[in-house]
């Protein structure tokens, strides 16, 4: 591509350089674009703009390709750990040996909460979707940790960020107990990060927990796999309150907020719906064809994504790890069936293939993580614990950025131009 891009508006000619990524489609940079035009660009969505640079995620949409610091997500899903992930995302390099055992050294040094938060928790109703409760807790951390949000140094910004990662999944599974009416178990920091997290969740103080390699393994390969993914919804949020300042608790509180939305996180709750309300693959055509229907607002959920016009590369490695889960947990879920049916029968229907629909990464977490015990509405909650370490190493990007400014988007206005004021006595 040429590397300056003209414009003319109005009889005015204006320049605009065109800047060039280590990979990926190039950007025309229109930073002084208002300034030489008095016009602004109409993006609704932000899906011709980039509204950073970034050296830490990259998705080529088309192939189905998604790299973290360079590295392709199966690569990591199959060979790495959560921790070795969260590392690389923090830190821009594989960690050694050593570097590693530090770091998950440190974060399990912070994996317990301040004590009065239990209290806190109390004061949700029981029956209040854990997504509520992690939007609360989380927020709340920047009540407890005031040594750790002065964000212009560095240091305060590391240990808030060991501190988010570690105390997610403690806060997680303290929602969860909340949930069902069980006791709150402390953090048993002799087991991984992953298993950890499934004592706090599933154990009970009455006896020992004795956490299944198994599904300690396939938790730890959807943590990694939902780790980072570019400037998605929820990133996108975490950068544009953290650009005002924010503090890091309140940035990802906002963060776990957007993600809870049907469209983003909340997708693998409603795609296991989805598949248990289809319940038998007999029934797949009437949902197909519900899909396709323009008058009708359904969705195949777990369908489609903004940015992969192919396969989510996520997907394929969770399809894998759906039928290893349910074989050696000796389980014979009818919605794993109908899921693979569904999934052969949308790849080779005209209206998927015309618009590019696949499945995402939502369409096998769920069948998973139904199997592992947890019920659908804690499906997001796991979704926002492990996203935490990609929000985190996005926002001290961000805050590291001497391009960074507050975002502030413009608008194209079509309210009513300037009236004046009519006293109610004579309207
Ligand atoms: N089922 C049926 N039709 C669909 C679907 C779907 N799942 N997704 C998109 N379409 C159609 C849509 O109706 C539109 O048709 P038309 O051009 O005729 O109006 C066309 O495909 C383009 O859709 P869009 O909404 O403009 O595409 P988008 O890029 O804005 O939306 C999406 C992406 C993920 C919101 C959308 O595909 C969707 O709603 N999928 C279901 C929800 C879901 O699984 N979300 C999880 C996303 S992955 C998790 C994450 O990374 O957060």
């Amino acid at each position: 591509m040429a590397d300056t891009v003209k414009l003319e508006i109005g009889g005015k000619a204006s320049e605009y350089p065109v800047l060039s990524g280590t990979v990926g489609p190039d950007v025309i940079d229109i930073r002084k674009l208002y300034g030489a035009t008095g016009a602004f660009t109409y993006d609704p969505g932000f899906t011709s703009t980039a509204s950073c640079q970034s050296a830490l995620t990259y998705i080529d949409g088309d192939q189905g390709v998604l790299l973290h610091r360079g590295y392709p997500i199966d690569q990591l899903a199959e060979q790495s750990s959560f921790m070795e992930v969260s590392y690389l995302l923090l830190n821009g390099e594989l960690p050694s040996k050593k570097e590693l055992d530090d770091f998950t050294y440190t974060i399990s040094r912070h994996t317990m909460l301040h004590e009065q938060l239990a209290t806190f928790y109390r004061g949700f109703r029981r029956d209040a979707h854990p997504m509520a409760i992690m939007c609360g807790v989380v927020g709340a951390l920047s009540a407890f940790y005031h040594d750790s949000t002065d964000i212009n140094d560095p240091k305060q910004r590391m240990i808030a960020s060991h501190r988010l990662i570690a105390k997610m999944p403690t806060i997680a599974a303290m929602a969860y107990k909340y949930s069902v009416g069980q006791p709150f178990l402390y953090p048993k920091n002799d087991l991984s990060y992953t298993a950890n997290f499934l004592r706090m969740t599933f154990g009970v103080p009455a006896e020992e927990y004795e956490p299944d390699p198994v599904i300690v393994s396939a938790m730890d390969k959807i943590f990694i796999l939902h780790a980072d993914h570019e400037q998605n919804a929820s990133t996108s949020t975490v950068r544009l309150a953290g650009s005002s300042g924010a503090n890091p608790f309140a940035c990802i509180a906002a963060g776990i907020a957007c993600l809870w939305g049907p469209a983003h996180g909340g997708a693998n709750e409603a795609a296991l719906n989805m598949l248990r309300e289809i319940g038998t693959p007999d029934r797949i055509p009437e949902y197909i064809a519900r899909a396709k229907n323009k008058d009708d607002p359904f969705r195949l959920m777990g369908f489609g994504h903004r940015v992969y016009k192919n396969f989510d590369p996520r997907a394929k490695v969770l399809g894998k790890a759906a039928t290893e889960v349910l074989d050696k947990l000796g389980i014979n879920d009818p919605v794993l069936d109908t899921a693979r049916e569904l999934e052969q029968i949308a790849l080779k229907d005209q209206y998927f293939i015309d618009k590019k629909l696949y499945p995402n990464v939502d369409f096998y977490s769920g069948v998973i993580l139904s199997a592992i015990g947890f019920p659908t509405t804690m499906f997001t909650v796991l979704f926002a614990l492990a996203r935490t370490v990609g929000w985190v190493a996005q926002w001290n990007e961000m805050i590291s950025d001497p391009e960074q400014k507050i975002g502030r988007p413009r608008q194209l206005y079509n309210g009513p131009a300037q009236r004046d004021y009519v006293p109610v006595s004579q309207r």
